[in-house]
């Protein structure tokens, strides 16, 4: 595992979309895993004023998002596919086509399931998976106590994830309940994760991935540590309170 520390949330996303923006040139048809929140914008941000710079060939790039929210239709502003179109597709001009979101809004969410995971191995597996992290150790939205072994599946949102993405809806009664997520054992085969964590408030996650030697489906971060080649990348705010541990990870 290799972990870097930036001075903050800008140097973060910068070195982040230099990274992603670095596998897109090398490898055209790129299967490219993403994520949502709040911390992955910043890389996008990025990744769109790189790519204005010094276009990226995107015709054959294909993108897999990580979850959706079960309820909401690929119009409601608060799912995942309109803030994936608004913040990534539209401005690097993905042709939509191209980009893959579980569907929240069916009426049979396990044949969802099911039919989003032979997509991504009919089109040969994720090459390269963003991910954010939860407060509470999420990967996706595989919650404490997720198997492992799980590909994507529906899940019960815990009340602090519920409580934390509060603040991208009008209030905390409309964020659904449900979710459908990639399971751990998809994200596990991807073969290269960078996992992107900024903040205090992420200090605790960080800290059960680098400080302990347990791997816990409590705390559902940790089964990076099982991962060939994972990136972490954080900013100084965790890096303090895990900073014994950085030289060693970076050995590994
Ligand atoms: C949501 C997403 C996760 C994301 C997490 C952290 O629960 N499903 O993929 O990692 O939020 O979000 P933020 O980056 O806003 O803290």
């Amino acid at each position: 595992m290799k972990v870097i520390v930036t001075s903050d949330y800008e140097q973060l996303s910068q070195q982040a979309a230099r990274a992603v923006y670095n596998h897109i040139s090398k490898h055209h048809s790129l299967n490219l895993g993403l994520a949502t929140g709040s911390t992955p914008l910043g890389l996008y941000k990025e990744l769109i004023q790189l790519h204005h710079a010094n276009r990226l060939p995107l015709a054959d790039l294909k993108t897999f998002n990580l979850d959706e929210y079960v309820g909401l239709s690929p119009q409601s502003p608060y799912s995942y596919r309109y803030y994936m179109n608004t913040h990534v597709f539209e401005p690097l001009g993905i042709p939509l086509e191209q980009t893959y979101i579980p569907r929240g809004d069916v009426g049979h969410l396990q044949q969802e399931c099911d039919r989003y995971d032979r997509l991504i191995q009919q089109h040969g597996g994720i090459d390269v998976q963003i991910l954010g992290v939860g407060v509470n150790g999420h990967i996706g939205f595989n919650e404490p106590g997720t198997s492992f072994n799980q590909h994507t599946h529906v899940v019960q949102l815990a009340p602090s994830t519920i409580e934390a993405n509060a603040k991208h809806f009008p209030s905390k009664d409309e964020v659904p309940t449900q979710a459908i997520t990639m399971g751990i054992a998809s994200i596990m085969q991807a073969k290269h994760i960078y996992l992107l964590a900024s903040g205090e408030k992420k200090a605790k996650a960080i800290q059960e991935l680098l400080s302990s030697d347990v791997v816990t489906e409590q705390w559902p971060v940790t089964v990076l540590r099982e991962h060939p080649q994972v990136t972490v990348m954080i900013d100084e705010s965790i890096a303090q309170s895990v900073q014994d541990k950085v030289g060693v990870m970076n050995d590994r």
